[in-house]
């Protein structure tokens, strides 16, 4: 092998070169993830950045990590996440959970993007 493939094939079989999506709307919803929650959150079980993360969030109940500090209003927010939830509060935290710690984040008002987000969440599980 030269030396050109044998850089290449490295870069190819390094995690982070290869997207963790299967087909292309997967990718596209992972994109949107990495655009707008990645900053904070990532997806790996007890990996907590500024914001928790948000392994199996569907179906978890809000505010429950007990190694995350969640704002007392998430922690009492009472609720379990489902994607309806996950929607309303993406669009506008505040609405949502009143008081909440999820900031800055401006709310997302595309519900393309925000539909998308949610089947990566789901998918994620
Ligand atoms: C600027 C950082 C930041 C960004 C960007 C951000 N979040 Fe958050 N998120 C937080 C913080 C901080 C909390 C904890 C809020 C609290 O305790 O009140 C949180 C909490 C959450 C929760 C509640 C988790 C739980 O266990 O109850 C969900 C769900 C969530 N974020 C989803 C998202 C999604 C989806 C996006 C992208 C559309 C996003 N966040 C973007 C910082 C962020």
């Amino acid at each position: 092998m030269t030396g050109a493939l044998s850089g290449m094939a490295f870069v190819l079989s390094s995690p982070s070169a290869l997207p963790q999506a299967s087909n292309a709307e997967d990718a596209s919803g992972q994109q949107a993830f990495n655009n707008a929650c990645r900053t904070c959150h990532i997806m790996r079980e007890g990996d907590n950045r500024l914001g928790p993360n948000l392994h199996k969030v569907i179906g978890r109940k809000a505010g429950s990590l007990p190694e995350y500090a969640f704002s007392s209003a998430m922690k009492e927010a009472g609720f379990v996440w489902d994607e309806e939830k996950l929607d309303r509060f993406i669009a506008n935290p505040e609405e949502v959970v009143p008081g909440n710690n999820m900031k800055p984040y401006g709310g997302l008002s595309s519900s393309e993007d925000r539909k998308k987000i949610i089947a990566f969440l789901a998918q994620a599980r």
